[in-house]
C-alpha cells in the first residue's frame, strides 16, 4: 500500500459529509481554506502520531473536525479573544452532530486553542494537534501574506 493511502482512506468518509465540503468556502489564515487549513492539520497530526505509536486515527479525525464552524469572525463583529473561547465549542457540537465522537477526538476540538486560552489538554494526542494546528497557522498566513505582496508588487509594475 503507498504510504499515504492509509491517510486518504481515513480522511474519505468524513470529506464526502456536505459540513466538511462547506468548509472549501470559508477562507482561512488569509492564505488557504477553511477545508485545506483542516486537511494540512490532520496530515501533520496523522503522521506525527502514527511515528510515536499514539492514535494516530482519533489525532486524524479530532485534527480534520477541529475549526468546524460556519462564520468569518471579522463579519460576525466577535473580537479575536472570544472567538478563540467560542469556535472550538461551536466545532465540537457541529462535529457531534455528523458522527461519533471518542473521549480523544472531542477533547481534540474543544482544547485545540491550547495557550490561547487557559484550559489545558487531556491526552497526548491532543497536544500533537495543538502544536500542528499553530504550525499550520504559521505556514498558510506567511504563504498568504507573500502572495498578496507579491500581487501588490505586479500592479505597481502594471
Ligand atoms: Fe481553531
Ligand atoms: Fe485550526
Amino acid at each position: 500500500m503507498n504510504k499515504n493511502n492509509e491517510f486518504l482512506l481515513l480522511v474519505n468518509e468524513l470529506l464526502k459529509h456536505p459540513d466538511i465540503q462547506k468548509l472549501e468556502y470559508y477562507s482561512h489564515h488569509i492564505g488557504t481554506t477553511r477545508l485545506q487549513h483542516s486537511l494540512n492539520v490532520a496530515f501533520i497530526s496523522y503522521k506525527t502520531a502514527k511515528f510515536l505509536k499514539f492514535d494516530y486515527k482519533s489525532a486524524l479525525r479530532g485534527a480534520l473536525l477541529h475549526d468546524l464552524f460556519f462564520y468569518d469572525y471579522k463579519e460576525k463583529g466577535i473580537g479575536i479573544i472570544k472567538h478563540s473561547a467560542l469556535h472550538p465549542k461551536i466545532a465540537l457540537k457541529n462535529a457531534s452532530k455528523i458522527c461519533e465522537l471518542n473521549k480523544i477526538e472531542k477533547d481534540i476540538i474543544l482544547k485545540h486553542m491550547w495557550l490561547a486560552n487557559y484550559k489545558f489538554p487531556r491526552y497526548k494526542e491532543s497536544y500533537i494537534v495543538t502544536v500542528a494546528d499553530k504550525f499550520c497557522a504559521i505556514c498558510e498566513a506567511t504563504y498568504g501574506i507573500i502572495k498578496k505582496m507579491k500581487r501588490k508588487n505586479i500592479q505597481y509594475i502594471k
